[in-house]
């Protein structure tokens, strides 16, 4: 490990003195984790090239893979990207929410090129997280997140999850609880005409259909495109250590369940329920957690009970495709 990677990580109250603190590390170009509505972000300033590499360098995160810049508000962001009527819509139907737009980069952007990739474009959202918002406008700049765990490793959505992963590698971890919704923001394209949903999350396809008034195209997945548009979407990217068994209508011997609606209720100890009522959103707010909680417990396998492609079930399938993908 290197030498900058061993560092006490501190972790900030919940309040103004924290948002003080971690608005003052990330203006020095320190690393810190923050809150939002989806999960953990490892935030470092977006217009900082070092900060920007220190991101990657703590997360193991292959560089070609860009980064989202996180804005205070839709002022901020069209600074960074250039809004056409579309993104517009969008942004004021969504925003702060778990919505990433993908835009043309605005003349006199301050997001850096390492942050994007070297790509022409820049992924935007404003967070729904009061004290993360009140972090980036005291920073006084976009400020680059990627989820803050270690590249491959389940997404965190609570301070215990960023630490185990992240902790003695980053500066500080800024205490906000619980990530309501537990899964990435949903990212669409609008770079070439065709708005595209390059990754399902938190807002679903349907309502942001409604919004445009015509539908999302795919993200040509396993084209060259798309694997260069969207490179986080490739395969193995949420990994547990345990094999993963998809749509299990029943626990065979010696696995973990991870239910849905109470399907293996009663079979083991082993099982934990995403949604005991079925209720998507509560099972998108648990998956992360749960993932690690039966992965921790060391067993070969966790079975996972069918979830409909519904809504937030598109998101929650997604990533549990995934962590079941052959591992690279
Ligand atoms: O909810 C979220 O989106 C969380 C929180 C922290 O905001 N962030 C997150 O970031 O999931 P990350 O880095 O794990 O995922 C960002 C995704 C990656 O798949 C990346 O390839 C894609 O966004 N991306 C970023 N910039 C892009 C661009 N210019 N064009 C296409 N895809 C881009
Ligand atoms: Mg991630």
């Amino acid at each position: 490990m290197q030498e900058e990677n061993k560092r006490v990580t501190r972790l900030l109250a919940s309040g103004p003195a924290g948002i003080a603190q971690a608005a003052a590390i990330l203006r020095a170009g320190g690393l810190v984790a923050l809150p939002t509505e989806t999960v953990y972000g490892l935030g470092g300033l977006a217009a900082n090239p070092r900060a920007v590499a220190a991101i990657y360098r703590a997360k193991g995160r292959p560089s070609f893979n860009p980064l989202i810049a996180h804005v205070a508000d839709l002022a901020a962001a069209r600074r960074e990207g250039v809004f056409d009527a579309r993104a517009e819509r969008l942004a004021k139907a969504f925003w702060p929410g778990p919505l990433t737009l993908i835009l043309p980069l605005a003349p006199g952007a301050s997001v850096c090129d390492l942050a994007r990739a070297g790509l022409d474009s820049v992924a935007l959202r404003v967070p729904d997280n009061a004290l993360t918002r009140g972090v980036i406008a005291a920073a006084g700049g976009p400020v680059a997140a990627p989820s803050a765990n270690l590249s491959g490793h389940v997404s965190p959505s609570t301070p215990a999850h960023v630490l185990a992963d992240l902790d003695g590698r980053i500066d500080a971890v800024l205490n906000g609880g619980a990530c309501p919704v537990g899964v990435e923001s949903t990212i669409v394209s609008l770079l070439d005409g065709a708005p595209r949903l390059l990754r399902p999350g938190g807002v679903s396809r349907v309502e942001i259909e409604r919004v445009l008034g015509e539908r999302l195209g795919g993200a040509q997945a396993g084209s060259e495109l798309g694997a260069v548009l969207a490179p986080g979407m490739l395969a193995s990217h949420y990994a547990p250590r345990a094999a993963m068994r998809l749509d299990a209508l029943q626990l065979e011997e010696g696995e973990a369940g991870l239910d849905f609606g109470g399907r293996f209720s009663g079979v083991s100890e082993r099982v934990l329920d995403l949604s005991p009522g079925g209720d998507l959103a509560e099972a998108a707010a648990n998956l992360f957690s749960m993932l690690r909680a039966l992965d921790a417990g060391g067993v070969q396998r966790i079975a996972v009970a069918p979830i409909p492609e519904a809504d937030l079930g598109e998101a929650i399938n997604d990533r549990l495709r995934r962590a079941a993908a052959p591992r690279g």
